[in-house]
């Protein structure tokens, strides 16, 4: 049984034990009304407390048994609130850490809560694409007020509860400790004449509500366009306010059901577990001892070094940032400063923090600085002869044990750890620009990296906020190595008879951030020139559109020169279709004698999106990546891959891989199929019927 049922004082202490967080569960929920009943026999029992065992009160429902025959057996979490709400003995949730989801929500159905300091509490059922359905788009606005409810139910949120002390949430807040005082609280009111108070039971009071409720279902509506949760939530709490708690609690329940069942719902669970998922890696035990990372260092304080310190800064850790000039290190220090400001203009950051951050730097142009980082992280020039230098210099000068780091974005890390005698300690960590803002951070593991080299830097990640993946050794890894097969098919669509102002705009309308085009433009074209003049040194025999390299030979690279393959008004960032441009495009198909065709939408997302999967079905083979969802969270949190939809293998998961490899197959017969050689465990998933995830 997840529940522990003990006695204290006459009163009952129900104590959720369900690790990690107290999830409710069949057996948590068992557990409740069991206790429940047993304290209402117990003529000794004159009240109780419910509470939670380590480090949650309740994570809320357990998200695992979703779409399972266990989500549906009694008791379920309704029964269990209304076994609480029935109870005739006081019943106190004390809360601690963490409440959210089901866990407020029975929390919420109590006669009393008395709540930590510091404890998170949200109704996030909205991230994962559903939205609370026991009863808290009923009663928090009941609790706490219309407005304030609706903000936590819409966003999904966590407020401190020290913030919500005077809410009307909370009958108490603990000083000392939660549950002595919890017990204490119950006993007193267990001297009160029932009945005892139920939120239900409460009005919610409003000077116009049902203004406030249409204009946040319009503002809701347009900010959540592709994802249906936000807006039932409003609607749910609509209902509630016109037409009384039972029918706004039938209402929630509805939707609830329909909302688990939506393919966003899914994709957006996917994307929870995949998060955590990613963290764990096959053969690396989960209580491998991590090294101490108290200072950090980088190398190189350009575009990426200057992001990649102000990671570090942010989360207090002490970075020496070293330059080869002078000049150069001033540049990157007025940099990072320049960025804190900007954030500091927008309210993000106050001016005392700024300087505390700031304080945190040691610039320096010496490597013996760096003898006491226990991090090193090299972000120099793109070029192996660069590294060379840097990472034999880091050799002599690191202290042992400190782990060695390159944020590569090409080259190959096990060269790169050859140039040390400590390849074990040599790991890659490729953050992507910018590194202060992004959230993907995909860790390359050597082949020589030690297993407690990636606890670490795993762990470190989740501190300084990044989802991290792991990702084998090959040329651009997870995420390059799957664009630059999607940007083929871009290309090669341009020259078959799209323009790149369609290409983007079927692929931005499919959900991504941003289209192929409009990214290039943004992050350079000069650097995927700069990848196919490697390519065909390399791999002479790879086919490649040419348009693009046409398009750079013209000095087009993008948004920093003013032109790429859009045009741009100077200290604008606005895309304008370029009438030059395309031009040109239908100039290279007449000179390839190549006949134009109208290609339609579903085509370009098709291929494209296709050939994102393609690849990442041969990165899974080669073990690249060690699960499909590490590809899914490389994609959504650092490609701008639409979040309802998961995740490019995951979607291929929802659109079927049968459906996938026919239409691969089919490319493969058409003009440019060559670039279609379909993965040979797609093609074998597709026959059996199987999904990546
Ligand atoms: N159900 C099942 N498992 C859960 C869970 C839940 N509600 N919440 C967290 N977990 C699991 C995680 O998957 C993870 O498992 P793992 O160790 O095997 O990877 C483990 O608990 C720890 O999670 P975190 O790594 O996220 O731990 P943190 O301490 O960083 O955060 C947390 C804890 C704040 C509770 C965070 O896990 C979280 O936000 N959880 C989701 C909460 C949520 O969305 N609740 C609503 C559920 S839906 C609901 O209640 C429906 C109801 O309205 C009917
Ligand atoms: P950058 O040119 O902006 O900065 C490089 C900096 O390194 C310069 O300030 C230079 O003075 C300094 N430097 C060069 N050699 C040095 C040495 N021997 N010792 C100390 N400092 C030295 O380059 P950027 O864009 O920051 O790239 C750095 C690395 O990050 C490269 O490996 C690149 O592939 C990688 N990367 C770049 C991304 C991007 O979008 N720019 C994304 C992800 C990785």
């Amino acid at each position: 049984m997840a529940v522990d049922y003990s006695i204290r004082d006459g009163v009952a202490v129900i104590t959720l034990n369900n690790p990690p967080v107290n999830g409710l569960g069949l057996s948590t929920r068992t557990g409740i009304v069991e206790g429940v009943a047993r304290a209402a026999q117990d003529p000794a029992i004159t009240a109780i407390v419910i509470t939670g065992a380590g480090k949650a009160f309740s994570g809320g429902a357990d998200i695992t048994e979703f779409n399972t025959p266990a989500a549906l057996q009694e008791p379920s979490l309704d029964t269990v609130i209304k076994t609480v709400e029935q109870s005739t003995k006081p019943v106190v949730v004390a809360i601690h850490s963490v409440a959210m989801g089901g866990g407020l929500e029975l929390a919420l159905s109590a006669h009393y809560r008395i709540a930590a300091p510091g404890a998170q509490i949200a109704l996030p059922e909205v991230k994962l694409g559903i939205l609370p359905g026991a009863g808290g788009t009923q009663r928090l606005p009941r609790a706490i007020g219309l407005e304030a409810a609706l903000n936590m139910i819409v966003s999904g949120a966590p407020v401190l509860s020290d913030k919500l002390a005077t809410s009307g949430l909370f009958d108490a807040m603990a000083k000392s400790d939660l549950l002595d005082e919890a017990i204490a609280f119950a006993r007193k009111a267990a001297d009160k004449p029932g009945p005892h108070p139920l939120v239900r039971d409460r009005k919610i009071e409003h000077p116009n509500a049902e203004g406030f409720l249409q204009f946040s279902r319009n503002t809701v509506a347009a900010m959540s366009k592709n994802y249906p949760a936000p807006v039932k939530c409003v609607d749910a709490i609509a209902m509630g306010v016109k037409q009384g708690f039972d029918v706004g609690l039938a209402f929630e329940r509805a939707c609830f059901v329909e909302l688990v069942q939506t393919p966003e719902s899914h994709a957006l669970r996917h994307a929870f577990f995949g998060e955590r998922a990613a963290s764990k890696i096959p053969d690396v035990p989960s209580g491998t001892a991590v090294r101490e990372i108290a200072e950090v260092a980088v190398i190189g304080a350009g575009t990426m070094g200057g992001g990649i310190a102000m990671n570090f800064l942010n989360a207090g850790i002490p970075v020496t940032l070293l330059e080869m000039k002078q000049d150069a290190l001033d540049r990157g220090l007025a940099t990072i400063r320049k960025n804190y400001e900007v954030q500091l203009k927008k309210g993000k950051l106050t001016a005392e923090k700024l300087e505390a951050r700031m304080a945190l730097i040691r610039p320096t142009l010496s490597y013996d600085d760096l003898a006491k980082a226990d991090l090193i992280i090299e972000a120099v020039f793109e070029e192996l002869g660069v590294k060379e230098q840097v990472f034999k210099r880091l050799d002599e000068v690191a202290k042992a044990g400190a782990i060695l780091a390159s944020n590569t974005s090409t080259l190959d890390l096990n060269k790169i750890a050859a140039f040390t005698k400590r390849p074990q300690d040599v790991v890659g960590m490729h953050f992507f620009s910018p590194a202060n803002v992004m959230k993907l951070l995909e860790v390359v593991r050597g082949k020589d990296t030690a297993k407690d080299v990636l606890a670490t830097v795993m762990q470190l990640a989740k501190k300084i906020r990044k989802t991290a993946v792991v990702s084998g050794v090959c040329d651009g890894f997870i995420g390059n190595r799957m664009i630059e097969q999607y940007i083929r098919q871009a290309l090669y669509m341009l020259e078959e008879g799209a323009l790149p102002a369609q290409i983007d705009r079927a692929i931005e309308k499919f959900g991504f951030a941003m289209g192929p085009f409009r990214m290039s433009d943004l992050a350079g074209n000069d650097i995927g020139w700069a990848i196919r003049k490697r390519r065909y040194q390399e791999q002479p025999d790879l086919k490649y559109s040419q348009i693009a390299d046409r398009l750079c030979e013209s000095g087009r690279f993008g948004q920093k020169t003013g032109a790429g393959w859009y045009d741009y008004k100077p200290g604008e960032r606005a895309a304008l279709p370029s009438a030059l441009v395309d031009d040109m495009i239908l100039a290279y198909s007449n000179e390839a004698g190549i006949t134009r065709r109208k290609i339609r939408d579903e085509e370009i997302v098709e291929r494209l999106v296709y050939a994102l999967v393609n690849e990442g079905a041969k990165i899974l083979a080669e073990g690249i990546a060690s699960k499909a969802s590490d590809i899914d969270m490389v994609y959504l949190t650092g490609y701008g891959f639409p979040l309802w939809r998961g995740g490019p293998m995951f979607y291929a998961d929802t659109v079927g891989l049968y459906n996938v490899a026919r239409a691969i197959r089919g490319y493969a017969r058409e003009a440019n199929g060559d670039a279609w050689q379909i993965a040979p465990s797609l093609a074998a998933l597709a026959d059996e019927h199987g999904t990546f995830n």
